[in-house]
């Protein structure tokens, strides 16, 4: 894995909205893996501001999302899929039809993430992916584990990652579950770009890059992965 150390997440979100940019100007139809977040949200500004400018079209993409939360209707102002309308979707002219979420609500959880990863795979695959990484190491939703989880799944949420996400939610208590692509399914996109900004997440990128392949550690799969950058602002990196 390569590792790139820039002085702002603004630069950071410069320099991978320059990759998706390319990406979809040299394939039209390329299939996008998209986070949430607070990391990426200087990459979809990006990538908002090139397609203001004339400079991108996302017409023909398809997108698939990483996780999603459950018991949370798609329309509450916290989900995952209102998210990406606010941050990307509503400020391009990406075809809403051919954007993919899991759905956390399904009855049947099991068949829903057999539908997503099948999907993923009649897609083509995804060509690049973008992704944030939790202060426990989490990818996704893949929190650490005994084993990498292989294809998506329902997973309760670590208290951690609860402690981090909570502020969203203000007063109501946030979900204690989400759906989630498998580390397998993640590491099976063509092209992945990682980024981690702030000290909260140093301990966490450290592992991710000189610890071992560890599941207790998701994020250090990415060691395995032929075509992954890492970008990291100087906090983040501090433990390198
Ligand atoms: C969230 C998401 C991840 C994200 C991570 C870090 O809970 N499920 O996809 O990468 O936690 O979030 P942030 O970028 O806000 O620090």
């Amino acid at each position: 894995m390569e590792v790139i150390v820039y002085n702002t997440a603004e630069e950071i979100g410069e320099a991978i909205g320059k990759i998706f940019v390319d990406t979809v100007n040299a394939r039209h139809d390329s299939v996008l893996g998209l986070a949430t977040g607070a990391s990426p949200i200087p990459t979809y500004n990006y990538i908002a501001k090139a397609y203001q400018e004339g400079r991108v079209s996302l017409r023909d993409v398809t997108t698939f999302n990483l996780d999603e939360y459950c018991d949370l209707p798609r329309e509450d102002k916290n989900s995952f899929y209102s998210f990406m309308v606010e941050n990307l979707f509503s400020r391009t002219d990406i075809d809403m039809n051919k954007v993919h979420f899991l759905n956390g609500n399904a009855e049947d959880i099991d068949a829903e993430c057999a539908r997503y990863d099948s999907a993923i795979e009649a897609a083509g695959g995804i060509d690049l992916q973008i992704l944030g990484i939790g202060t426990d190491g989490h990818i996704g939703f893949n929190e650490p584990d005994d084993h990498f989880s292989e294809k998506s799944f329902r997973i309760q949420l670590e208290q951690s990652t609860i402690d981090s996400n909570q502020k969203y939610f203000g007063d109501v208590p946030m979900p204690r579950y989400a759906v989630t692509m498998g580390t397998g399914i993640i590491l099976k996109a063509r092209r992945i770009v990682l980024v981690a900004t702030g000290e909260s997440k140093a301990e966490a990128v450290q592992k991710m890059i000189q610890g071992p392949v560890d599941p207790h550690c998701p994020a250090s799969a990415l060691q395995e992965h032929g075509d992954t950058v890492i970008f990291l602002d100087k906090a983040a990196a501090k433990l390198l």
